[in-house]
């Protein structure tokens, strides 16, 4: 066994797809790493986690925290008080987090006090908006993380700029790139017809794709009135299906608006099921950060309702636009992609290869040397 222990930590939706190809990479240095997981349990719903754990193929977590809810401050706190539990009992050489949630930051500040070092995964990303709770959570944790494995140019720029040492810093791709491949693979293979949304497909043809999320979308009955009421528009040109998330669910209920039926409302979907609807959908309308570059790597048109992005290379060399939350931007926007179909570009970033989680394991393996 190896004596070089790797804590890797997952919370969220957004993170279990990065954790998956890591972890198959490790799988395949077992002579040189040892892995824990810790599931921090800030998504505790089956749909939000157990269901990606198994069709993601992610082992069984070692330890799950079971930190969800709250507010950022009750949810950050608990998760850093089972950590802090887990740390000191395995004493890893490494931890290592992914992503911007709130999970990232709270393990890798409660990683950095007990004098462990830490890798960031998708490090470097900024939007340069502090409403954001996900940018304060890469700020804090690229300050004080010792390794950075960038997905994009822009990410290696960040961290220059703001110190970091060339050799902390890796331009690796993308591991949630690597895990995409990898599902699209094993959808060309199976009968996707036993997918619950696989009648609602073919009986449509063509539609888009919605989801939303982002708090200062819905969590304010005016403008998530008015993002509904571009969407009911857009409805009146192509059917949409809407994958609303919990927060959104609670809040349409909450500030009472309804979808008109040419929106078609699911629950949030496994993550086959939703691939196989957006890899063939000829628009998707998101404030989602991962959806914004799965979509560039695949090529189909995405409107992103936000008015920045920490991932520019899905704009510069992508097939993302940003439009914010101004229902007649949305509309324009997607109708511009309605009316143009097939004219997505294709050109995939440099790195996006599938072999990002292999880059980092070898980095790794010359860091322990
Ligand atoms: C979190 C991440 C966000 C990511 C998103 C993907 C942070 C700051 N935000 O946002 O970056 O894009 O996940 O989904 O970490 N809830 C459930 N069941 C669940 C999970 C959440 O009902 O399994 C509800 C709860 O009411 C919860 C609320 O959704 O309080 C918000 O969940 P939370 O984990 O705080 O943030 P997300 O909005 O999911």
């Amino acid at each position: 066994m190896s004596s070089y222990l790797i804590l890797i930590v997952a919370g969220a939706r957004p993170n279990f797809m990065k954790i998956a190809p890591i972890i198959r990479a490790l799988e395949r240095h077992r002579d040189a790493f040892a892995w824990r997981l810790v599931h921090t349990g800030q998504h505790y719903d089956r749909e939000m986690s157990d269901v990606f754990f198994e069709e993601l193929e992610i082992p069984k977590p070692h330890y799950h925290l079971d930190a969800g809810g709250g507010t950022h401050a009750q949810q950050t706190a608990k998760i850093m008080i089972g950590f802090e539990d887990v740390v000191q009992k395995e004493r890893p050489q490494l931890v290592m987090v992914v992503g911007d949630v709130n999970s990232t930051l709270a393990c890798s500040i409660v990683a950095k006090k007990l004098q462990i070092q830490v890798a960031h995964v998708e490090a470097g990303l900024r939007s340069g908006d502090l409403m954001m709770p996900e940018e304060i959570n890469r700020i804090v944790t690229d300050a004080i993380s010792d390794y950075f494995f960038v997905t994009e140019p822009s990410g290696v720029e960040n961290l220059r700029r703001e110190g970091k040492r060339e050799e902390q810093i890796f331009f690796v791709g993308h591991v949630m790139i690597d895990n995409l491949y990898h599902q699209v693979k094993k959808l060309q293979e199976m009968d996707d017809s036993a997918f619950p949304t696989a009648t609602l497909k073919s009986k449509l043809g063509k539609y888009g794709v919605v989801t939303l999320h982002r708090p200062s979308n819905v969590d304010n009955a005016e403008r998530l009135g008015g993002i509904v009421e571009a969407l009911a528009q857009v409805a009146n040109h192509i059917p949409l299906i809407f994958a609303v998330h919990p927060r959104t669910a609670q809040n349409l209920d909450k500030f009472g608006i309804c979808l008109p039926d040419s929106i078609i409302r699911t629950n949030p979907l496994p993550y086959m099921e939703f691939l196989n609807l957006w890899m063939d959908a000829q628009v998707i309308l998101t404030d989602s950060g991962g959806i914004q570059e799965e979509s560039t790597a695949l090529g189909v048109p995405c409107v992103t309702l936000r008015e920045n992005t920490e991932r520019p290379i899905t704009i510069s060399e992508g097939s993302n636009v940003l439009v914010g939350s101004d229902p007649e931007k949305i509309v324009a926007a997607a109708l511009k992609v309605l009316s143009h179909p097939g004219q997505a570009r294709t050109k995939r970033p440099a790195l996006w290869d599938g072999a990002a989680s292999d880059r980092i394991v070898d980095e790794l393996a010359k860091l322990i040397v």
